[in-house]
């Protein structure tokens, strides 16, 4: 049977920013399952890149005084720097001004005017230069402002341009969710596209008028390639789509087995819907899966240039090493859902899941070994003893997480094997043995089995922790190993020399870091639209990324809003409103309501439905993850069909609701008042 083919990308990133820990976090998660894959056996070939093009990198140069290309020179070197820090295995690097690049677009564009769907028409609409996006009226915020970049206003744009028929494709992409079940992951992001494109899609413009730097669009003398068709062709430009001969985009891409983005949610749509309409026009095949995961957020936003919360990671890298953060991103994120960052979690997480579950057991019991055998290994192996199983179990679980890009879970089997470790150790007491029986036939079984459970964590570490995990395996005697196959039971050698062990995570002292650490950013509070950085292109398709502030409500209807309050009540009778917030986990249309979204909400272990009108201005795909503030003890009424247990907390400005949030994520089911 011909080799399993993997091929893995990230976004390419912008280059008007410094890399943070958000593109970290999509790179360390698509390089640990490129590792996971080749020690599957898969031939594995894993891309990452940066978008250089478009009118926002052209001003961030322009602000510092250098040339695009200089920005971008300088930004790359900083992903070189992290790929060494972090340990990225990528195999190729693709920037959209190298000239492949551009050979790649250039044959797209081919390919998609063969197919007739390209026209010229002029194009109208609301613009936002930021996102360099237009945008319908229904989708921006009261007062005109963009939707992803909430304090500014947008501009009227008109100008001729080259379109897209993307409407065409409707019916091919619905008929491609349908019969590829595994081509958008999660599948609650799937039931968001498939909403998105059944609710009708217009035909998309493809070039820009007056930009300089970009791609000139072959044949349309005036007009450059619109940044995201550029962009997203990297994914086959960089195999040679364009450069014949393309022995890897043949291999990888045309005949290859497993085609897979993986990208945050904020560019869904451009992966799921633009993307592959461009590839059927273009009569290429589509990717296998794009998997898009959720956002880190700090102090209740997400970390972006934008919101001002960025987290960049080289003083937790100087202090804890690049392999204790991408365990942290990896384990404290349920894949596919948001999470937030805290130098606090990090810490506990870091002493009590490195320092003392990994790094003590590991110290443990090859001290005693050492002890008892004369440095070495025990003289006999074992294959009757509980933990037999229980790594049985732990790697299936394990294996099976990972085949689901269950990070998370895949981590807390190698845990759960190692708590099980430590309870066997506890139970056979060998720190006594050592005393009463000397290098013992049982003592030796006990040790090996400890070793041996060691071993084969570390093996399932070996795709998180690139560094840590072959120091493990060197530290219990243990060959670094080039399959998976060394997940079975047994691998552990007898009587081999075992290192003098060393403190791999030595144990922080949480109040003092706690101290050191930066007080956290102050809530975000209006600010005038002129004071404003010119934006953040990253951005671009994740409208909303942070609710407009409370602040910027129009004075004139906070007003009415008062008068409208027939007298005053009593704290006890305002008491009676039982306020709670809670996270949104699911949101999505009420059939045949413009205006109703049927939210699941979570307030702390009890999971609600509540119907909320804000459709017209919220969209269900950007809810999910974030908080709310319910009206608990409403009592339940039915809204077009949907029984509805509590209400949502909204502003209510011009008729368009602005949802109410905590200013700092607080534990769900928390009471307001
Ligand atoms: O969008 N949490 O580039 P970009 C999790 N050039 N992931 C995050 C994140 C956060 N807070 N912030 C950023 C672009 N990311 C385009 C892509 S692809 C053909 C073109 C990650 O620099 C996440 O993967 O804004 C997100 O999709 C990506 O960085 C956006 O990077
Ligand atoms: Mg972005």
């Amino acid at each position: 049977m011909a080799t399993t083919t993997f091929f893995i990308t990230t976004p390419i990133y912008y280059v008007n920013d410094l890399p943070h820990i958000g593109h970290i976090f999509t790179t360390t998660a698509a390089d640990t399952l490129a590792r996971y894959h080749r020690l599957a056996g898969e031939e594995v070939r894993f891309l990452s890149g940066t978008d250089e093009h478009g009118q926002n990198i052209e001003r961030a140069a322009r602000r510092e005084g250098i040339t695009p290309l200089e920005l971008a020179d300088r930004v790359v070197s900083r992903y070189d720097e992290l790929k060494e820090t972090f340990g990225f295995s990528y195999d190729d690097f693709v920037r959209t001004t190298e000239e492949r690049h551009e050979r790649g677009v250039i044959e797209m564009i081919r390919r998609i005017d063969a197919a007739g769907d390209f026209y010229v028409a002029t194009h109208e609409g609301w613009y936002c230069s930021p996102c360099e996006t237009f945008y319908t009226e229904k989708e921006l915020l009261p007062g005109k402002r963009c939707p992803v970049h909430v304090e500014l206003g947008v501009e009227w744009k008109s100008e001729q341009n080259v379109f897209f028929r993307l409407s065409r494709y409707q019916q091919p992409l619905l008929d491609w969710y349908a019969a590829h079940p595994e081509a958008v992951r999660p599948s609650s992001r799937a039931n968001e596209m498939r909403s998105f494109v059944e609710a009708g899609l217009r035909d998309l413009s493809v070039s820009r008028a007056n930009l300089e730097w970009g791609i000139r669009f072959p044949g349309h003398a005036g007009q450059t390639v619109y940044v995201w068709l550029d962009a997203l062709t990297n994914y086959v430009s960089a195999l040679g789509l364009g450069s014949e001969p393309s022995p890897l985009y043949r291999r990888f891409w045309a005949e290859g087995t497993m085609r897979m983005h993986m990208i945050g949610k904020d560019i869904l749509r451009f992966h799921a819907v633009y993307w592959p309409a461009f590839l059927m026009s273009a009569g290429l095949p589509l990717p296998t899966t794009v998997w898009a995961h959720g956002w880190w957020q700090r102090d209740g936003r997400k970390v972006s240039k934008s919101a001002g919360n960025i987290v960049r990671p080289d003083e937790l890298v100087a202090r804890f090493g690049a392999d204790s953060l991408r365990y942290f991103l990896l384990r404290e994120m349920v894949f596919g859902q948001d999470a937030s960052f805290s130098d606090e979690a990090f810490v506990d997480r870091y002493n009590s899941d490195l320092a003392k579950d990994l790094g003590n057991t590991v110290k443990r019991v090859v001290t005693l070994s050492r002890t008892a055998f004369g440095g070495r290994t025990p003289f006999q192996t074992c294959t009757q003893n509980p933990l037999i199983a229980a790594a049985g179990q732990a790697t299936a679980g394990y294996r099976k997480a990972m085949a689901e890009l269950a990070f998370q879970q895949a981590l807390k089997s190698l845990w759960k094997l190692l708590a099980e470790t430590n309870q066997y150790l506890v139970s056979r007491e060998p720190w006594n043995l050592i005393k009463s029986e000397g290098a013992s036939d049982r003592l030796a079984r006990i040790l090996w089995n400890g070793l041996e459970a060691i071993r084969i964590v570390a093996t399932g570490l070996l795709p998180f922790m690139p560094r840590v995990a072959p120091g493990i395996l060197r530290a219990v005697a243990a060959p670094v190993p080039g399959s998976l196959d060394a997940l079975a039971w047994g691998g552990t050698l007898c009587d081999a020399p075992l290192p003098e062990p060393t403190t791999i995570f030595p144990l922080i002292d949480k109040e003092a870091f706690m101290a050191d650490v930066p007080l956290p950013a102050p809530p975000a509070v209006a600010v005038p639209a002129s004071a404003l950085p010119a934006g953040d292109a990253g951005d671009a398709g994740d409208p909303k990324a942070a609710p407009p502030p409370a602040a910027s409500v129009p004075p004139a209807s906070a007003a009415a809003a008062a008068a409208a309050v027939p007298a005053t009540i009593s704290i006890d009778r305002f008491m009676e409103s039982e306020l709670r917030v809670a996270t949104i986990r699911a949101a999505e249309p009420v059939a045949k309501s413009k205006k109703l979204l049927k939210l699941t909400v979570d307030l702390g272990g009890e999971s609600r439905t509540v119907v909320a009108g804000i459709a017209l201005v919220y969209r269900p795909e950007e809810l999910v993850g974030r908080q709310v503030v319910v009206v608990a003890n409403l009592e339940p009424a039915k809204l077009m069909g949907v029984e509805s247990h509590g209400m949502v907390l909204a502003a209510s400005v011009d008729g368009a609701p602005v949802l109410l949030h905590p200013a700092a994520p607080v534990p769900d089911g928390t009471r307001v008042g």
